[in-house]
């Protein structure tokens, strides 16, 4: 293919749920936009990341639940993992979705390409393609490279004994012995899928504690529930060196200045993401980076005008769901809408077992603001459909406004979180008082009438507990 050159409205840079929602948004405004990718449709989260890890959660899931279903009458024999079964089922989920995305932007009329994209100016992109070079006029350039996986010292990712997410949601086989470096999000879902599906798990966490930065009452929950899965968690401890001992990986931890060893047939090092605003010639145009990010405004506007940046390369947090939000404002700022990125809350989840979901404040953090609050608490212990699913471990805690009664936050932990927290994001982001999820009839029997309870015992009204 000779070298072209093509003249657009907007070009996304990166096809993950940043960029692929800004190009299906952009064609739906009519604006003549294209999507570069250098990789596949979806980007992390489709591909390597939240999708697939999904799938192999649930998987574990179900065969845990099996494995122990006596208590609930389920009797089996001979039950076993076939991975190189799973995996291949894994692949089809994902590429039924990353399929789905060239079509929604074709459908949308928004162009797609693969290539690497890199700017020579503020408003010309050259893309090299697999069969020659491509420059872009655009009036507007998105960028949408998403984030990597940090490496440290003495863990050289190889692919082998030493994965990221990407290697460790991609094993051929269970290993034996699993060691996870970092006890935040991603170690603690893949240290948990690995434990169920059989193998021995260590999590070895620099911090006290493990999911940093959550209510200690949810972690302690989870930190209970991994011990009873057989998972080892080692806090205060600093992973430092390994080395190939006996077909095996050694690990060197430092554990309060004392040395340890665990033993490992994959170690997954999960210590966080780490922007990916290098080789696009960014600085050169005059783009501002800090400390990897690029800085933009609640226009998700660069300090370079026409150029906006959006998603994990924007800034924390790095989620998925942050950053399709910011795609739709991006695609509607650039055709003259009036749109800002203006959240009151971004919810949160962590698949671990139970699950974790948040939106809005924690009680500490509404306090921190010198807000009067309520919390209500209502244990799934006491939720029909928790104890009918056998799966009572659990809570809601609704915080509000001692005075407006606004909720201010609600916290979740208990299996289903992932999907009750919808309801809490709402109410939070339309300013709802305790008083509207109350009053609000809940469909019974099902897990967010939990949310409905502890909104009443925020308000000493909760039914099915004694109010305190
Ligand atoms: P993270 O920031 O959640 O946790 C990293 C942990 O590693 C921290 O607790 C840190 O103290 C620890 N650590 C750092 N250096 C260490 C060392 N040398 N030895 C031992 N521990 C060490 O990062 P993670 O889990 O890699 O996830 C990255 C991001 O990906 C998350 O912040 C989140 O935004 C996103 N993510 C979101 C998910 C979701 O929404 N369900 C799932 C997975 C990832």
């Amino acid at each position: 293919m000779a070298d072209q050159k093509i003249r657009v409205e907007a070009l996304v840079i990166g096809a993950g749920p940043g960029g692929y929602v800004a190009g299906i948004r952009l064609g739906q405004l009519k604006k003549k936009a294209l999507v570069v990718e250098r990789d596949k449709p979806g980007g992390i989260c489709l591909n390597v990341g939240c999708i697939p890890s999904k799938a192999l959660i649930n998987a574990a899931k179900i065969y845990d639940k099996v494995r122990h279903g006596a208590e609930i009458g389920i009797l089996s024999d001979n039950l076993r993992v076939d991975m190189a079964k799973m995996q291949a089922w894994k692949g089809d989920v994902v590429s039924k979705l990353t399929g789905g995305v060239r079509s929604l932007l074709k459908a949308n009329g928004c162009d797609y390409r693969t290539g690497t994209a890199r700017l020579t100016s503020p408003s010309t992109v050259e893309v090299i393609e697999k069969d020659g070079k491509t420059t872009v006029e655009a009036d507007h350039i998105v960028i949408a490279t998403g984030s990597r996986p940090i490496e440290i010292s003495g863990f050289k990712f190889d692919g082998k004994r030493i994965v990221d997410s990407t290697g460790a949601l991609d094993f051929a086989t269970v290993p034996e012995r699993f060691v996870v470096i970092g006890g935040g999000y991603i170690g603690i879902e893949i240290g948990t899928l690995y434990a169920k599906l059989g193998a021995h798990v260590t999590v070895v966490e620099a911090l006290p504690n493990i999911l940093a930065g959550n209510d200690p009452e949810i972690v302690q929950l989870v930190a209970r529930k991994l011990k009873k899965l057989g998972v080892e968690v080692v806090t205060g401890a600093k992973a430092k060196s390994w080395a190939e001992k006996n077909g095996r990986a050694a690990v060197t931890v430092d554990v309060a200045g004392k040395e340890a060893t665990f033993d490992a047939d994959k170690v997954l090092v999960a210590v966080g993401r780490r922007p990916n605003s290098e080789g696009l010639g960014l600085e050169e145009v005059g783009v501002k980076i800090e400390r990897g990010f690029v800085p933009v405004d609640r226009r998700c506007a660069t300090n370079v005008p026409g150029i906006y940046a959006i998603g994990d390369v924007a800034g924390q947090p790095m989620l998925a769901h942050k950053a399709s939000r910011e795609a739709e404002v991006v695609a509607e700022v650039i055709a003259g809408h009036k749109a800002e990125f203006d959240v009151r809350c971004i919810p949160a989840v962590i698949f671990s077992d139970p699950e974790v979901a948040t939106a809005g404040l924690t009680a500490e953090e509404a306090e921190k603001r010198g807000r009067k609050i309520k919390v209500g608490k209502f244990p799934f212990a006491a939720l029909g459909r928790a104890i009918a699913n056998a799966d009572t471990d659990g809570f809601v805690k609704v915080v509000i406004d001692a005075a407006s009664k606004e909720v201010l936050g609600i916290q979740v932990v208990g299996n289903g979180a992932s999907d009750i927290i919808a309801e809490a994001a709402l109410a939070i982001e339309m300013g709802a008082l305790a008083d509207d999820i109350s009053l609000t009839i809940h469909a019974h029997p099902t897990l967010p009438e939990a949310i409905m309870e502890a909104a009443k015992a925020s308000l000493g009204e909760a039914i099915h507990i004694q109010n305190r």
